[in-house]
C-alpha cells in the first residue's frame, strides 16, 4: 500500500485543508506514514502570512529534496498559500517538486496522482471548497467546518486575499447537513472557519440564492442535537454585528469567546492598514460584547511596526490593551509581503530595534492584563472538554474551557468528555484545577 505524509504550516484553515488532503488520499487507497522518509507522497501545506512562515517551510523542503534524491519515484507536492503566492515559480526554484497547488485546488492533487503524469504540474485557479472533499479528522469529538473560502477585504499588509481569492460562502443547508453528520459521528465541538466569518452569507446572493447572515448560521448550527460547543474564527470587527454578539448570550452552544483582531490602536494606522474601522468603532464593539456577554473572553491579533507607526500611534495600541484587558493576544512584527500594498512601502519604515522594543512592551501589557483578567475564573467551576493528558505533567489531564482557556487538572476522564473542573489557579494562558466530583458535567457552571 502506498503511503503519504503531510506537514502543515499556518492557520486553522490550513489544518482543515490538510485533513481534507488526507481524507482524499485515503479514499485513493493511500495510508498515512508517521514520518516523511517512509512516505511515497510527501506533501507540504504551506503558509505565507509572514516572512518567518516562508523560511520555516523552505528549510523543510531541503529535507524533501534529499529524500527525493534517495528515491526519485517519490512524489513531492506543495500546496497552500505559499505555493499560490509564487505559483509556477515553485518549479524553477525547487525543481524536485512534482506538483504544486493553491488552497482552492486541493482536489487536483488526486487528479495528478491518478494519471500517469510525467511532468511537474501546477494548479492555481479556485475551483472548489476543500470542505467538499473527504476528511480525516485528528480528533473524534472536534471538527473544523469550512463555511467560506477567500476574503473580500483589502488589508494592506495581508497576502491572503491574493492567495485565497474572492470570498465564496457555502450554502446554509449544506453546512447544516455537514454539522448534522458530524454530530451523528460523535462530534461535540465545531469550529466554523472562514477568513472573515461574519461576512458569511452575503456572497450567496451573487449566486442566485438568498443572502444570509452569520447570526442565522449560528442559530441553525446551535439547533443541531449533539453539538455542545460552537466556535468560529476569525471575525472582522467591521462586520461584527449586534445579532452575533447577542447570539453569544442566547445560544447555549456558542462559546463565550470572541477573537476580535485589533491590528493597531491608532485610527491613522488602521486607515493605512485599510482595516475599515476606527479606534472608536472598535472600542464600541468591545463595549457591545461586554454589555451582552460580560464574561466572554476577548482575544486579538496585533501588528507592531507597521510602516509609519510612530511612538504616539503605538502608545494608542498599548492603551487599548490596557483598557480592554484581553484574555490573550497574538502579537506580530510587521512583515512586508510580496504583492501587498504595505509590502511596497519604502518610506518611514520602523527600525528593527524599535519594532523589537515595541513588541516587548506590548507583550508585557498583554500578559499582565491577561493574568489579571484570568483571576475572575479562579474559584469557579468551569465546563471543560477533555483533550488528553497535560503536556507538562502526564499524571494530569488537559482540556479547554468554553472561554478557550487551556485547563490542566487532576482527576479521571477520557478525551471527548465534558467535565466540570473546579478552578484553583490562573496564569495568562493556562488555568489549573481539579475535577469536580459533586457536579455532573451537564450541571457544570459556565
Ligand atoms: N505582517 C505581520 N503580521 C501579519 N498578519 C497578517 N499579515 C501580516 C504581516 N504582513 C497577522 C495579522 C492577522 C494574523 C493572522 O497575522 O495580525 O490577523
Ligand atoms: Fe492561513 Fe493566511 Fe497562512 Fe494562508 S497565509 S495558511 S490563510 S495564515
Amino acid at each position: 500500500m502506498k503511503r503519504y505524509h503531510v506537514t502543515t504550516f499556518g492557520c486553522q484553515m490550513n489544518e482543515h485543508d490538510s485533513e481534507r488532503m488526507k481524507g482524499m488520499l485515503e479514499s485513493l487507497g493511500y495510508a498515512e506514514a508517521d514520518a516523511a522518509q517512509d512516505a511515497d507522497v510527501i506533501l507540504f501545506n504551506t503558509c505565507s502570512i509572514r516572512e518567518k512562515a516562508d523560511s520555516k517551510f523552505i528549510a523543510h523542503l531541503g529535507h524533501a529534496k534529499r529524500l527525493k534524491r534517495e528515491d526519485p519515484e517519490r512524489i513531492i507536492g506543495v500546496g497552500g498559500c505559499w505555493a499560490q503566492s509564487v505559483k509556477d515559480e515553485v518549479f524553477a526554484r525547487f525543481p524536485f517538486v512534482d506538483v504544486a497547488f493553491g488552497p482552492g485546488q486541493v482536489h487536483k492533487l488526486a487528479e495528478f496522482l491518478t494519471t500517469d503524469s510525467l511532468t511537474a504540474q501546477g494548479f492555481f485557479e479556485f475551483e472548489g471548497f476543500t470542505g467538499h472533499l473527504p476528511r480525516k479528522r485528528a480528533r473524534d469529538f472536534q471538527a473544523w467546518v469550512q463555511i467560506s473560502a477567500g476574503c473580500n477585504m483589502a488589508c494592506s499588509y495581508c497576502i491572503v486575499p491574493s492567495t485565497r481569492g474572492r470570498e465564496v460562502s457555502r450554502p446554509l443547508e449544506e453546512l447544516v447537513e455537514e454539522v448534522r453528520a458530524l454530530a451523528a459521528e460523535g462530534v461535540k465541538e465545531v469550529t466554523l472557519l472562514g477568513q472573515n466569518v461574519n461576512s458569511w452569507g452575503r456572497s450567496l446572493a451573487a449566486r442566485g440564492a438568498r443572502a444570509r447572515s452569520f447570526a442565522e448560521l449560528l442559530h441553525a448550527v446551535d439547533a443541531i442535537e449533539g453539538i455542545d460547543r460552537i466556535r468560529y474564527t476569525s471575525p472582522h470587527p467591521s462586520d461584527m454585528k449586534e445579532d452575533v454578539v447577542v447570539a453569544h448570550a442566547e445560544l447555549a452552544s456558542l462559546c463565550e469567546h470572541i477573537h476580535l483582531p485589533l491590528q493597531a490602536g491608532s485610527s491613522r494606522v488602521l486607515k493605512a492598514m485599510r482595516r475599515t474601522y476606527t479606534r472608536e468603532r472598535y472600542l464600541d464593539r468591545v463595549a457591545l460584547i461586554r454589555e451582552h456577554v460580560p464574561d466572554a473572553a476577548i482575544t486579538t491579533d496585533i501588528i507592531v511596526g507597521f510602516p509609519g507607526e510612530t511612538e504616539e500611534d503605538f502608545a494608542q495600541t498599548l492603551e487599548i490593551c490596557e483598557q480592554v484587558g484581553y484574555d490573550g493576544a497574538f502579537t506580530f512584527v510587521f512583515s512586508p509581503r510580496r504583492g501587498t500594498e504595505a509590502g511596497a512601502i519604502t518610506e518611514n519604515l520602523v527600525a528593527h530595534e524599535v519594532k523589537v522594543q515595541r513588541m516587548q512592551r506590548l507583550v508585557e501589557v498583554v500578559q499582565r492584563r491577561a493574568t489579571e483578567r484570568a483571576q475572575r475564573l479562579v474559584g469557579r467551576e468551569l465546563e471543560v472538554l477533555v483533550e488528553g493528558t497535560s503536556r507538562t505533567d502526564p499524571a494530569r489531564l488537559r482540556g479547554r474551557s468554553r472561554h478557550n482557556k487551556a485547563v490542566n487538572f487532576s482527576g479521571l476522564a477520557s478525551p471527548g468528555d465534558l467535565v466540570a473542573v473546579q478552578i484553583t489557579g490562573a496564569s495568562s494562558q493556562t488555568l489549573t484545577g481539579e475535577l469536580s466530583l459533586l457536579a455532573s458535567a451537564s450541571a457544570a457552571a459556565r
